[in-house]
């Protein structure tokens, strides 16, 4: 989408005239010919934060239900005092959210006649101030990236596999500072990446672990570290999953998406850190050569990993991708997993599982939630929990004993492998389970399909932690 800015108004008959009013929303047709879009607020005074997301996307599904394409709207509308927010953030709220609404993944259906129905330039009006436009067009750039990932985690399982997803990786890269390798399965079993090989192994696609480096920082600057669940297709493997809830299942690398893009937005923000991405991508499926529940697999860091339900392959995957962080030394590493069906029964569909051991870390990325709009809620990561995932015949089990607390009890076993070989925490970390944002909920303002998360929060913390 293209942003202009304006002193005042356009008169142009082909604009139309957006505005906000506390009263209902309203395509009035002006008598000269041209269109107003009345924006429902409700009372101005009881804005919230998170009701202005949902308000600047009302804006563009009410644009696009009139097939208007170019739209003009006063900055200071969305003014509201009293929720205190800089003019910048307000900028980079509003084109983030248009172009978030404005997405539509029609990459498969056929184009109709008169075109897709999709706004083509935001006129902004009001005396805004360099910081002000900067902040809107470093709001298109995340939105943009926001919607590449959606697209990435909507792509059909058949035409994504670890070796596209892989390929995509190294594509988006193009013409940034980005280096990507992607290791096969000969240089994975030289590493002793076990659990990875063990997921991969019933699938006819070759598993791949995809490195994104982006080393924009000083050479002494120790790196963060995004680690994000790449299944391209769960099927449970043999403890194969029902219809219902095999359906939606190729957006099981959304989490890889989400670290793929997020790496790419601090490249053309040209953010000054040393950031790496590692996606895990296999294929989880039920063959003659896949993995079996009561297998051991012995991953990267030594341990062994007692495979109790091959569904819960997610946090086998991730177990080397941990591991394997530990060689960068990392300041902080950030998991994104759409990894249990359990945090979608713990939050409902509105927020992310946020795990850490680090209060202040807890703190800092349920603030960067409430200020993205991807939020994250606190989930306990407590020693108790531990004895669900103590193995029989390994060292770690891959199910909780119960059906409990399964969202903490995945958690867990992620730590195990974010120790070093004393024990000791090898670096902070955060664990975010995005099975419960994988989709847009209702309500919303946005596509049906892959939601996005946490791109935006990633965004923000990149730029500032
Ligand atoms: N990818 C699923 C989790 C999931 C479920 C994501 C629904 C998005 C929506 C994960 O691999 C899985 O199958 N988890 C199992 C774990 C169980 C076998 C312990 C689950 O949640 O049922
Ligand atoms: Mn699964
Ligand atoms: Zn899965």
């Amino acid at each position: 989408m293209k942003y202009t800015f304006a002193g005042r108004f356009p008169t142009a008959k082909d604009i139309t005239r957006i505005t906000f009013v506390e009263g209902k929303d309203t395509i009035v047709r002006t008598a000269q010919g041209g269109t107003v879009i009345e924006v429902g607020t409700g009372k101005r005074d009881e804005m919230t934060r998170r009701k202005l997301l949902t308000t600047i996307r009302k804006m563009v599904s009410l644009a696009k239900s009139a097939n208007r394409q170019k739209v003009a709207l006063n900055f200071f509308d969305l003014v509201f005092p009293h929720l205190h927010m800089l003019p910048q953030e307000i900028g980079e709220l509003l084109s983030v959210n248009l172009e978030m609404a404005n997405f539509e993944f029609v990459k498969y259906k056929s184009k109709p006649k008169e075109g897709w129905n999709a706004l083509a330039e935001v006129i902004v009006v009001g005396k805004l101030g360099s910081g002000v436009e900067k902040a809107i067009k470093k709001g298109k750039i995340i939105g943009e990236e926001v919607n590449k990932t959606r697209s990435l985690a909507n792509t059909p399982g058949g035409e994504m596999t670890p070796q596209i997803l892989a390929q995509t990786a190294t594509d988006e890269a193009e013409g940034l500072p980005i280096t990507v390798t992607a290791l096969g399965v000969r240089e994975m079993e030289e590493l002793g990446m076990g659990a990875i090989l063990g997921v991969g192994r019933g699938s006819d696609e070759e598993p791949k672990f995809i490195v994104m480096e982006y080393m924009a920082g000083a050479p002494d600057e120790q790196p963060i570290v995004l680690i994000g669940k790449g299944v391209t297709f769960d099927t449970g493997g043999l403890n194969l999953k029902s219809d219902t809830n095999m359906y939606e299942m190729h957006m099981d690398m959304s989490g890889g998406a989400a670290v793929i893009h997020a790496l790419c937005t601090a490249a053309k923000l040209k953010i000054k850190k040393n950031i790496v991405a590692l996606v895990p991508a296999v294929e989880n499926m039920p063959s003659g050569s896949s993995y079996h529940p009561g297998d051991v697999l012995r991953s990267m860091s030594g341990k062994t990993i007692e495979v109790l339900n091959t569904d819960a392959e997610g946090r086998i995957i991730l177990a080397d991708a941990l591991h394997y962080a530990k060689q960068y030394k990392p300041r902080l590493v950030i998991d994104v997993a759409t990894l249990t069906g359990a945090i979608c029964v713990a939050l409902g569909p509105y927020a992310s599982g946020l795990f850490t051991r680090d209060h202040d870390l807890e703190e800092r990325f349920r603030a960067l939630g409430e200020e993205t709009g991807d939020y994250v809620w606190p989930m306990p990561l407590w020693d108790e929990y531990e004895s669900e995932i103590k193995g029989t015949f390994g060292d770690w089990a891959n199910t909780g004993k119960s059906r409990y607390g399964g969202a903490t009890n995945a958690a867990l076993f992620l730590y195990q492998f974010t120790k070093d070989a004393g024990g000791k925490d090898a670096y902070p970390w955060v664990h975010i389970d995005i099975a419960s944002r994988m989709t847009a909920a209702e309500g919303e303002q946005l596509a049906k399909g892959a939601a996005g998360a946490p791109v935006r929060l990633l965004a923000k913390l990149l730029e500032h932690f």
